[in-house]
């Protein structure tokens, strides 16, 4: 029940009407009986929208496309590893010991790639490929050097590869390079296999034979067509989903001090996508 107690959360974006968040959100506090509720917001102005946040007394706010850089600029503690990445999808706004109301900006993009990796391999022994140079390859990629695993980057621009190889200080694949490269896993992080072109895989499926584990970003479909590809060659998968769901338990423990209720978040996601 909303009443005069109940604690604000949302998403600010644009679009963000098919946002499955506050569906994942919603379900782990009524699951935990906490008096919140998180709501889909589309600011006109980011400026406007951020003052208008903290001064609603929001507690956390995910932020998402095409604000993740611009809310640097607002936040008055970024911290160090979404520095690196270059972008916040996470606000927590907290009163200091002057009664200021302060916020701290994250990044759990990087801890949703780790972890839904993490069911699979162990990251700091281990060589992931990532295929793609965007911000969510930035949000990987960062990740898993803070995670000690060992980067490889591709990507069809290769200009833009090399830029994103070169921060992450790690080698470029070239498309001819490809069919040699060694590598525990492989992620997609480009939305390439997103609906409504299905049947698109960002590498050729003869290829995916030589990586045992095999990770998408992309979720509408579930089973991409690379998934598919992929388990077919006996490759271990991870769905995109999984990346959602623990970037967001992430940012529920930021909130609450809870531990997230994972099944429970699962489930609303899955139900959110049929
Ligand atoms: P995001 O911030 O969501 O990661 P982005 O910055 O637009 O999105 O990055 C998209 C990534 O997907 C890029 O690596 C892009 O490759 P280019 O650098 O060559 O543009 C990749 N991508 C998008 N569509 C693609 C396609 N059809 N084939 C291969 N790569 C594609």
């Amino acid at each position: 029940m909303i009443n005069g107690q109940t604690q604000l959360f949302g998403i600010i974006g644009n679009p963000v009407e098919h946002s499955l968040s506050p569906a994942m959100h919603n379900a782990a506090f009524a699951h935990l009986g906490l008096n919140g509720v998180y709501i889909p917001m589309r600011p006109a102005d980011l400026g406007d929208g951020f003052r208008g946040l903290k001064s609603l007394g929001f507690v956390g706010v995910s932020v998402t496309v095409p604000f993740k850089v611009a809310v640097m600029d607002y936040i008055d503690e970024v911290d160090p590893v979404a520095r690196k990445i270059g972008a916040v999808n996470t606000l927590l706004f907290r009163r200091d010991q002057d009664g200021q109301n302060r916020c701290l900006g994250y990044n759990t993009d990087w801890l949703g790639s780790n972890q839904a990796l993490a069911e699979a391999l162990d990251l700091a022994t281990s060589t992931v490929l990532i295929i793609g140079a965007g911000g969510a390859a930035r949000a990987v990629g960062f990740g898993l050097i803070e995670a000690g695993a060992r980067v490889l980057v591709t990507n069809r621009t290769e200009s833009k590869g090399r830029d994103l190889a070169r921060q992450l200080n790690c080698p470029f694949l070239s498309a001819h390079e490809l069919p040699t490269a060694q590598a525990d896993a492989l992620i997609n992080t480009t939305s390439v296999g997103m609906a409504p072109k299905k049947e698109a895989v960002p590498i050729d499926p003869a290829l995916l034979a030589r990586f045992p584990v095999v990770m998408d970003i992309v979720y509408a479909p579930l089973s991409t067509r690379l998934l598919v590809e992929a388990k077919q060659r006996g490759c271990r998968t991870i769905d995109g989903l999984k990346m959602l769901q623990y970037q967001g338990a992430a940012q529920f423990i930021l909130w609450t001090g809870r531990e997230a209720p994972h099944a429970v978040m699962r489930q609303a996601l899955l139900e959110e996508l049929r």
